[in-house]
């Protein structure tokens, strides 16, 4: 197959700003491998309700749905974080699309690049060599759950509950991943405390016996925090529930040095979506400052999907190319920097160019 039909949400913020960069990394693809990439783009966020008054309008749930893949920017405003009583929320069409893709992994890679060590806030020592991968469950936990918030705004909650059904998939998907890796799966939990927890636990116990070569091993999510921060090495694949992993995966992103490169993949049954794991960043909206390379390995993550495996390697390190070289945005050298553009630019016309001398 060499025809994809791809949904792009720039969503709010810097989102159009770095998936602009993504669709000139794919025209590049597509002239040096010869794939066709059909781009149908869809409203999402706060752009959504400003336009439509629906975070996730009809036409882009379709558009999504049609697509072999989603690309997605960022989500998020200011204008609804600053209001408590604000109904309607920007978010609300991020999970409602994860929930209808049935986006029920959330996978979100980390590692160091040698020539940004320095960038990391963390020690040479801590982090060198680093290599994790998060799975996240994405589309139940206590973002799903039932809330509630009385007339009066006396009292409010929001109810974490998993079953069984929901924690086997994204359990398979680590081991075989673990399998593939360094053999070593860590559940993050607070089984001492909660119930979905010790369901989790006593899931993941019952599965192991089907990966013997794979160690298991239990981590409560307060010290797997500091665990992260102390010694990232003694991690290899780390499975959790939904909110602990939004959690710790910001916690685990000060590592490589910069929010700003770091991608992920939210897979479903039969759809998957793709994007940056930085927010909306509304500070550097237009200002062409935002650094592009967490959603263009994002896409990369999505040409690995598609099957697209030599387009994949070649992005990947085309990226580093740019990574190595110093051709990076503000967030990882404050002296000497380039556009959020410019590096797209860079990242694009070493794919052209490398491709075409290796062929010629
Ligand atoms: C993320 C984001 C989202 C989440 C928000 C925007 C709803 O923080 O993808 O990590 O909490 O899942
Ligand atoms: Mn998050």
């Amino acid at each position: 197959k060499n025809y994809f039909k791809l949904a792009v949400l720039p969503g709010d913020g810097i989102g159009p700003e770095v998936i602009n960069e993504s669709i000139k990394i794919l025209d590049a693809i597509s002239e040096s491998f010869g794939y066709q990439f059909e781009y149908s783009y869809g409203l999402m966020g706060a752009e959504a309700i400003y336009k439509t008054g629906n975070p996730l309008p009809d036409e882009t749930l379709k558009i999504c749905k049609e697509s072999d893949a989603v690309l997605f920017g960022a989500i998020g405003d200011p204008a609804f974080d600053n209001n408590p009583d604000a109904k309607v929320r920007p978010e609300q069409g991020l999970l409602r699309l994860r929930k209808e893709l049935g986006l029920f992994a959330n996978i979100r890679p980390l590692k160091t690049y040698p020539s940004l060590i320095e960038k990391s806030p963390l020690k040479r020592e801590i982090i060198e060599g680093t290599d994790i991968q998060i799975f996240r469950e994405l589309v139940s936990g206590i973002y799903f759950g039932e809330k509630y918030t009385d007339e009066e705004g006396q009292y409010a909650y929001d109810n974490c509950k998993y079953s069984r059904e929901e924690i086997i998939p994204i359990v398979h998907m680590a081991f075989r991943e673990a399998q593939k890796r360094r053999k070593k799966l860590t559940l993050v939990d607070k089984a001492n405390v909660l119930d979905t927890s010790r369901l989790w636990r006593k899931i993941c116990q019952e599965i192991s016996a089907e990966y013997p070569d794979v160690t298991l091993d239990f981590m409560f999510v307060d010290n797997a925090a500091m665990q992260l921060i102390l010694n990232p090495k003694q991690f290899d694949v780390i499975v959790t529930e939904n909110m602990f992993g939004d959690i710790i995966s910001d916690e685990a992103s000060v590592i490589g040095g910069s929010i700003g490169l770091l991608p992920s993949a939210s897979i479903g049954e039969s759809n998957a979506l793709f994007e940056p794991i930085h927010g909306s960043y509304p500070q550097a909206k237009g200002k062409g400052i935002a650094n592009p390379i967490a959603s263009i390995l994002s896409t990369a993550m999505m040409l690995d999907y598609l099957h697209l495996e030599h387009a994949a390697h070649k992005l990947k390190e085309s990226v580093e190319h740019a990574i190595e070289n110093k051709y990076v945005t503000v967030d990882l050298n404050a002296d000497l920097h380039y556009s959020t553009s410019e590096v797209g630019s860079f990242i694009a016309d070493y794919i052209r160019y490398s491709e075409k001398s290796y062929y010629n």
